[in-house]
């Protein structure tokens, strides 16, 4: 095969035939086929797509690049959840040992955050002593005993979606539905759950903002793993406005802590629920009360657990910011916009998220909000905090909030934060 010739076969719309798709993931694990080339055939797949044929080999040639686990000695069913990514997203943090706390076991390999979205492991950091690096043995001793597991992914997982994603990161080439799904899948086959759920979110703070390319990489992703033998499902959610009150990292552990005490903000909780019937359907519970698990404390005693398995003290006071500037309205009103996108940037600002892999995040740094859309407020009542490090932190923070939120008459319409189950 010739990498020339598969790049002009989809730059001229045409579909390219598998031996020869197989052919090239694999010469550019072995780095026979070049960046260049790799690159020129990302923006081919951006602007004529792949048909699910293509995008079902594709993505059976990245898990073919590396290890698959296999979780079938457990003697457990075994669900994971993957979400495309938004702002105050810590769904994963109360939804993981929830769902354990019914005798599922969750392998949760998660990722770092870059750029506004945050990452679930960056969150758990925040917890002093807790280790998001497990060995294949420890990972599968924690599920046997506890359940619930979230941890980073081993670099044996997809090494050829490592490569092509940090690729298609400086070549403009992230945005295309057959290569995000089949890079988000690849790693979820190869990781060896029976079963997923997916969160795809559509709106300001969401990878997709429109809704209509959020449904369809939905249901390309659904189709990925139940043609693979992983049921799936998914959840399309709306990411306009940011998750909870809390964004950024400690802030996030704490309110996720919030609701696994059976409290927490009202999309939080609805979002965990409605997440976790899911998973729990498919692992064979659709009746269980997973609201139950939240008031009796079963959660809590699964979160526990969960974090003190990966050293972590479920005790320990989390970090606090040095400085903090509180933002408050300038009229009364009702809050009718509060837009998921920009508070993500300022969060990242702040220094809750990083601009580059090899960056540290600062824990305590972030947005803490107190209100949300539909609320009344008076003049001069704080809207939102800024949490940080430095104080010189705040004036880039406070650029990307400009016009983020406004205060009107009357209360918007409600939308519903799950929008649709596609399966
Ligand atoms: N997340 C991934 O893992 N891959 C993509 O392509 C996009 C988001």
């Amino acid at each position: 095969f010739d990498a020339v010739d598969v790049i002009r076969t989809k730059r001229d719309g045409g579909a390219v035939p598998e031996d020869a798709l197989r052919w090239m993931i694999d010469a550019y694990t072995r780095e026979y086929v070049a960046d260049s080339q790799m690159a020129a055939f990302a923006m081919a797949v951006l602007l004529n797509g792949m048909n699910r044929d293509e995008i079902r080999v594709m993505t059976d040639a990245m898990i073919a690049s590396g290890e698959r686990m296999s979780f079938a000695g457990l003697g457990k069913p075994t669900v994971d959840k993957h979400s495309t990514g938004g702002v105050g997203d810590k769904i994963t943090l109360p939804l993981a040992p929830l769902v354990a706390a019914f005798g599922v076991a969750v392998p949760q390999l998660s990722g770092r955050g870059l750029g506004h979205t945050g990452g679930t492991l960056d969150k758990l950091e925040a917890i002093p002593g807790w280790r998001a690096a497990l060995s294949n043995d420890e990972m599968i001793a924690q599920m046997q005993g506890v359940g619930a597991v979230i941890c980073a992914a081993g670099s044996g997982l997809a090494p050829a979606d490592k490569r092509l994603y940090a690729l298609r990161d400086v070549t403009g080439t992230v945005e295309a539905i057959p290569l995000i799904a089949s890079s988000i899948m690849s790693k979820k086959i190869a990781e060896g759950t029976d079963s997923l759920v997916l969160d795809v979110k559509f709106g300001s703070g969401a990878f997709m903002q429109d809704v209509d390319k959020a449904r369809e990489l939905a249901r390309t992703m659904v189709a990925l793993g139940t043609d693979s033998g992983v049921a799936t499902t998914a959840l399309l959610t709306d990411m306009n406005t940011p998750l909870g009150l809390a964004i950024g990292n400690a802030n996030e552990v704490r309110e996720s802590v919030e609701v696994l005490a059976g409290g927490g903000p009202a999309d939080v909780v609805e979002l965990t629920i409605a997440l976790a019937r899911e998973m729990l359907a498919l692992a064979g519970q659709p009746d269980a009360d997973v609201e139950a698990a939240l008031k009796d404390g079963r959660a809590m005693d699964s979160w526990r657990r969960m974090i003190s398995a990966q050293d972590g003290d479920p005790d320990a006071a989390l970090p606090t910011p040095r400085e903090t500037h509180t933002v408050t309205a300038t009229e009364s009103g009702v809050i009718t916009r509060l837009e998921a996108l920009p508070f993500g940037i300022a969060a990242w600002r702040l220094g809750a998220g990083r601009a580059r892999a090899q960056d540290p995040v600062i824990h305590a740094a972030g947005i803490d909000l107190h209100v949300k859309p539909g609320d009344t407020v008076n003049a001069g009542q704080p809207l939102f905090t800024l949490l940080a490090d430095d104080e010189k932190r705040f004036a880039r923070a406070t650029e990307a909030l400009e016009g983020a939120w406004e205060i009107g008459a009357e209360a918007p319409a409600s939308t519903p934060l799950v929008l649709e189950r596609i399966t």
